[in-house]
């Protein structure tokens, strides 16, 4: 093999690497930065193209700006909206910090949405209640129209510049730098000059994001394919809960793009073909603005009963025209754009045809509430020392089976600053990089040189990356959509299994070392593969409905056996289970025990 040799690998310095530009590893690395830490952002993309970009209707915190709110009742919502598999001590962290860290935002220069009064604008989302207090909707969600997401990634990468974080763009991850002392950095691949980097670090910060793409039809960027979760697992660690996907409720039909719930928060509602208002039938009360899980089996039912729309009845309709077009221009700009670009739709006249689309990886790296990586040990639940995982491609777990809308922005904020504070506490204790392996670097050169070296002729006669990538999406929206069977999910891991044998077989057609794009598709299809794997393994498992894993032949939840959460690791090539119990007491309040979920 040409690279394996050290002096074609550039050596870096560090005290805290994160990968991952999204708005999870910028307040992470903000935090850090400002406190005068040298820190590396590494990331695949420009960091204004992290997918936290495409962020809509807002973020939570119980501002009360509008209506009365207060943090335990945004705290009860969440555990209820999570079908009781939440974490609620993570969850009480999460609640209690979220109006000061909003707040704290605006200061930073997020362009929020404002109130006539001045005050930060907030709108209605699904599953958010008064139900602790005088009852009633609770308007929690902090919007800057329908781009909150754009504008907290903006306001991150302005503070990162300012406070002089190390940003690595257009680097791809290729595997943790981990010895019997934990994780002490990462080898990376840069995609423009083909050239390999070690990275050596005190600490190091996944936050990659989600992995929607193992999906065909889903609200994700091309970028979301899970690469930290490959990386933990490649590692040796398990990853959490991956058998709950949420499935957002308005998704373009057939192609995906998200349409925000804030289109329902301000006023908007799904119709079915005989022009019924059907979530009324579904949930009196909070009717279109119930948790997703809810909305999407909802839409699901009424096409599978024939009341879908169009010519192959197989979406319902989103009416917001009756808000009239300054509403519309003023707070749902980007979707009147998007209706019409993906739709061919003028929303302020018809109304937009959805579909229940892949949308958000709830289960993730396993966490605790500080951001550290654990895992169940001999002696019980440890730490993997030196790494940690915050926002989407972290199972802290304050979503559990079903999260609610306006949570991930504010889950990135508050994990990633709570991280940020827990590496500062290792780095007073960890002044100097320790010696490395010699050989560390090998496996992420041979994971590159495996595609492109003389080994694996670029050119031969396996199938292509495209192909065995749109079989996997193809297998996983057939077999693990919103609803599931013993039958259709044990046929999916079969098909999903032999798939996963023919990757290795896979060719590349471009054999060149700059700019190489289908190598980059490549490592991304393994990163997929193997989260694919374990979602569907732990899916097929888990014999009972809960929050997104709605099965057909179980549908009840079962709190009894499956209150917990699963553990799915590949080990020898086999994808291995374990369980661990969900975490019921808060920090200070009391528990929130299990009950039945009305909305
Ligand atoms: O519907 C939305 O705007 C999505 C928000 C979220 O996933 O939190």
């Amino acid at each position: 093999m040409a690279y394996l040799s050290t002096d074609r690998v550039e050596h870096h310095f560090h005290d805290v690497v994160i990968i991952g530009s999204g708005g999870a590893g910028m307040r992470c690395a903000l935090q850090l930065a400002d406190a005068g830490h040298r820190v590396a952002v590494i990331t695949k993309v420009l960091p204004t193209r992290s997918h936290t970009v495409a962020a809509q209707g807002g973020i939570n915190a119980s501002l009360g700006n509008v209506t009365s709110d207060h943090w335990l009742w945004h705290m009860y919502d969440t555990i209820k909206g999570s079908d009781y598999l939440g974490d609620q001590d993570a969850i009480e962290y999460m609640c209690r910090a979220a109006p000061q860290l909003v707040r704290e935002l605006e200061h930073q220069g997020v362009a929020f949405s404002r109130l006539d009064d001045g005050k930060i604008y907030q709108r209605a989302f699904g599953g958010q209640s008064r139900e602790l207090g005088e009852g009633g909707q609770a308007l929690r969600t902090c919007a800057a129209a329908d781009r909150t997401g754009h504008a907290i990634l903006h306001a991150m990468y302005q503070q990162n510049l300012r406070a002089g974080t190390h940003f690595y763009e257009e680097f791809f991850a290729l595997d943790l730098i981990t010895d019997k002392n934990g994780c002490q950095g990462v080898m990376a691949w840069d995609i423009a000059k083909g050239e390999y980097h070690l990275f050596q670090a005190k600490a190091v910060v996944l936050a990659t994001g989600g992995a929607g793409r193992i999906f065909k039809v889903t609200t994700n960027a091309h970028i979301c394919t899970g690469d930290g979760g490959a990386l933990t697992m490649a590692a040796g660690l398990p990853m959490e809960d991956m058998e709950f996907f949420q499935f957002h409720p308005t998704g373009v039909a057939d192609v995906g793009p998200l349409i925000t719930e804030g289109v329902r928060g301000e006023g908007g509602y799904l119709l079915n073909s005989e022009g019924q208002r059907f979530m009324e039938r579904y949930a009196p009360t909070a009717k279109d603005l119930a948790s997703r899980d809810v909305v999407s089996r909802a839409i699901a039912l009424e096409i599978r009963e024939g009341r879908g729309c169009g010519p192959n009845k197989n979406y319902a309709l989103l009416k917001l025209d009756h808000l009239g077009e300054e509403l519309i221009l003023n707070r749902l700009p980007n979707i009147h754009e998007l209706a019409l670009r993906f739709a061919g739709v003028d929303c302020t006249k018809e109304p937009i045809p959805v579909q229940p689309t892949a949308h958000y990886t709830m289960g993730g790296i396993p966490t605790n509430r500080f951001g550290e990586v654990i895992y169940n040990g001999a002696e019980g639940e440890r730490n993997c020392a030196g790494l940690y995982a915050i926002g989407e491609a972290a199972c802290v777990s304050v979503h559990g089976a079903n999260r609610l809308g306006g949570n991930s922005l504010l889950e990135i904020i508050v994990f990633g600053r709570a991280c940020g504070n827990q590496v500062m506490k290792r780095l007073k204790q960890h002044r100097y990089h320790p010696a490395l392996d010699k050989d560390c670097w090998q496996k992420g050169v041979e994971r590159v040189e495996s595609w492109l070296g003389e080994l694996n002729k670029p050119g031969g006669d396996g199938c292509g990356i495209a192909d065995i990538r749109l079989r996997m999406q193809t297998i996983m929206q057939e077999h693990f959509s919103v609803y599931r069977t013993n039958e259709i999910m044990a046929e999916g891991v079969q098909r999903l299994e032999a798939l996963a044998a023919e990757l290795p077989d896979a060719r590349l057609s471009d054999g060149n070392r700059i700019f190489n794009t289908e190598l980059i598709e490549a490592m991304e299809l393994e990163n997929l593969m193997g989260l694919a794997r374990v979602t569907a393994a732990g899916a097929l498992a888990r014999v009972e409905s809960r929050g997104a894993h709605a099965r057909d032949d179980f549908p009840d939840r079962n709190d009894a056996k499956w209150m917990k959460h699963t553990l799915a690791s590949i080990n020898d090539g086999q994808v291995k289970l374990d369980y661990k119990p969900v975490r019921v007491r808060p920090m200070t309040v009391e528990s929130f025990p299990p009950k039945k979920r009305v909305y």
